[in-house]
Order: structure tokens, then C-alpha cells, then sequence
């Protein structure tokens, strides 16, 4: 379970303060879907790395599987982040001089698993790039290389995925496809999954919208089924 608690961030601006969220609070079952939609610097991202600890907030807190992301310290998050996160950035985040596979086995060896180019060669066949391990970032296209950046998020069997925009920068085909692994995953593996969008198609493909406007909540609803989003295709 996913627990945000009247989460508010604020960043300090000139000798005012900007209230970037504001008393934000929701809770995310185990295995569910959800989106996060909202303008642009309605504190989306901000949001979700409140969620995921790569960020503290002002006041409230994070129960993330149980864990008081607020009484933790920066060390106990980052191990908390490493054994239970996965996260997806839209630009995707690979690093370049690193083969798909090598970028894929980055988590596995940090957490000084042996059998870590094994696993990455599974997870790039998982994601249907078996066969391109060896290629650079740059040798992939675009929804290529989120596909790897997904078998990298993925990699440690997080409980939770995080992916900010990840298909914001490829089209719109594409993207469903990357949707569309993101929620087979979610079904084989019972990964929560906690997508930031704009796209609205892509966020009715879930089964929860939470809606982001000046940093507070405005809605929070269930994806409606009668129209047979999720459900199809
Ligand atoms: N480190 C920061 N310092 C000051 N303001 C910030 C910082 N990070 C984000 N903001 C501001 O917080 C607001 C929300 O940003 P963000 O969470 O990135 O929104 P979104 O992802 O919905 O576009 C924006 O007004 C942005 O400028
Ligand atoms: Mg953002």
C-alpha cells in the first residue's frame, strides 16, 4: 500500500514561499493502476518524488509498503527506493557510454546481485528487445530505449513503478505500447503502477484518476468501465 498523508511541498522564492502541493492525500492499494493528471506545474513530478522518497516533503508524510518515508533518514530511503521502486523518466535516463544490457544490470549489481547478467538479458527479452543487448542507447529508438529503461525499472521486482510522462516523448503508437507493457507487467507481476500523463487516452487505460490543479487534489475517481477502458485492447 501507497499512503500520501497531507503532502505539501513548498520552495522558498524571493522572501516568499511557493506553495508548490498542498495538503495532498490519497491511498493506492497493493497491484493498483493509477494516473496522475494535471497542467503543467500542477507539481505532478514534485508529487512523485514525494511518493517515491527521492524528495521530502514540507509537511505530511509517505507510507510506502509500510515504511514512514518521513522518519527515515536519506540512507534508509535510498535503500528503501533500491528494494521496493522502480521509477521511468520520460527522457529516459539511459546511461549512454553502457550497452542496453549493461544499463539494465546497473541495479542489480548495485545491490551486488551475481547472477545480474542473466537477469538482464530475461528482462530485455521480457520487454522484446531479446537480441539488442549489446547495442547503445543511441543505436535504439526512442520507445526502444524506454523499453530498456522499463527492464532497468524493473529489474529489482519492485513493488511500485513510478513513471513520470514516460511516453511524452514518442508517439502516440508507440507509446501505447509502452503502456501496454507497463500493464502486463502490473498483471504478472502485481506491480503497482503510478503514471504521471497528460494524455488522456493513456490515463483512462488505468483504473484510477487523481487529478492535479495549483497543487491540490480535485478529483480522485475510478476510471469508468462502462466505456470499456482498461478492460479492451
Ligand atoms: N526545486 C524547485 N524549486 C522551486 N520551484 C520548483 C522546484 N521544482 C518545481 N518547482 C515548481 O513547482 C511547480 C510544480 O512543478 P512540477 O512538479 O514539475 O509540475 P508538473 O510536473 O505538474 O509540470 C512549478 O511551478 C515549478 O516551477
Ligand atoms: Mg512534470
Amino acid at each position: 500500500m501507497l499512503e500520501a498523508r497531507s503532502l505539501t511541498k513548498e520552495y522558498p522564492s524571493g522572501d516568499q514561499r511557493l506553495t508548490v502541493l498542498r495538503d495532498v492525500s490519497f491511498i493506492i492499494p497493493d497491484g493498483a493502476r493509477v494516473a496522475i493528471v494535471g497542467p503543467s506545474g500542477s507539481g505532478k513530478t514534485t508529487l512523485l518524488g514525494l511518493l517515491a522518497g527521492l524528495d521530502t516533503p514540507t509537511s505530511g508524510t509517505v507510507l510506502l509498503d509500510g515504511a514512514d518515508l518521513s522518519a527515515l533518514d536519506e540512507d534508509a530511503r535510498a535503500r528503501v527506493r533500491g528494494e521496493k521502486v522502480g521509477f521511468v523518466f520520460q527522457s529516459f535516463q539511459l546511461i549512454p557510454s553502457l550497452s542496453a544490457r549493461e544499463n539494465v544490470q546497473v541495479p542489480l549489481e548495485l545491490r551486488g546481485e551475481r547472477d545480474a547478467a542473466a537477469r538482464a538479458t530475461e528482462l530485455l527479452g521480457r520487454v522484446g528487445l531479446a537480441g539488442r543487448g549489446h547495442h547503445l542507447p543511441m543505436q535504439l529508438s526512442g520507445g526502444e530505449q524506454q523499453r530498456v529503461a522499463i527492464a532497468r525499472a524493473f529489474v529489482n521486482r519492485p513493488k511500485l513503478l513510478f513513471a513520470d510522462e514516460p511516453t511524452g516523448n514518442l508517439d502516440a503508437a508507440t507509446g501505447h505500447r509502452i503502456i501496454e507493457l507497463l500493464d502486463s507487467l502490473n498483471r504478472d507481476a502485481g506491480t503497482t503502477i503510478v503514471l504521471v500523463t497528460h494524455d488522456t487516452a493513456l490515463a483512462e487505460r488505468t483504473e484510477r484518476i487523481i487529478r492535479l490543479r495549483d497543487g491540490a487534489v480535485v478529483s480522485d475517481a475510478p476510471v469508468a468501465t462502462a466505456a470499456g477502458a482498461g478492460a479492451t485492447a
